[in-house]
């Protein structure tokens, strides 16, 4: 259980399985935070598909950030996905290309929390040269277990005026 400084934020964060598939993908500069988030949600009981990369040899994070991508566009309403280079910048964009993608380079417990409660994002991504790994596995806890407050009418109103710049700037 989690309290914020104000205790306005509680989060539960729980143990057991979940049914949703985390996609996890990464280039060179975030493979090793990679591989240490998989591990952590592979213990948490958490269905995870690694797409790649699979070394720390160099390759193009769009690549990667494509195949997560297109995993969590395969059922958007479950699944999510996790995105890791060296900054956690370039990733982020590359994956923000993608249509019903909403992707939010977490690099704290804050920005994790509101990006899920208040921006519904489905895909978080990380710097492996900016955070350490205990804190990624914080961060990444706070993005699962975070849901959108999707009752709120500023904020549903705000995703659908997203949507609507989808609809007239994205092609697919
Ligand atoms: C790779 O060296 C690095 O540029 C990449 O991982 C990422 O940080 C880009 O934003």
């Amino acid at each position: 259980m989690w309290f914020s400084v104000n205790k306005k934020i509680i989060l539960s964060f729980k143990m057991e399985a979940s049914n949703k598939t985390i996609y996890l993908g990464c280039d060179h500069g975030g493979y090793d935070l990679k591989e240490t988030i998989k591990q952590y949600l592979l213990d948490k009981k958490y269905k995870v598909e690694d797409v790649g990369s699979y070394s720390a040899d160099r390759v193009d994070y769009p690549d990667y950030a494509a195949k997560v991508c297109e995993g969590v566009q395969k059922d958007s309403t479950n699944n999510l996905g996790l995105v890791v280079c060296g900054s956690g910048i370039g990733i982020s964009i590359a994956a923000n290309k993608f249509k019903g993608i909403r992707c939010a380079n977490c690099n704290d417990v804050y920005s994790a929390l509101m990006s899920r409660k208040k921006d519904d994002s489905n895909v978080l991504s990380l710097g492996c040269r900016v955070i350490g790994e205990e804190s990624a596995k914080l961060i990444t806890d706070a993005f699962l277990e975070t849901k959108f407050e999707g009752d709120r009418e500023a904020f549903n109103k705000r995703q659908e005026k997203i949507k609507e710049i989808e609809e007239k700037y994205l092609k697919a």
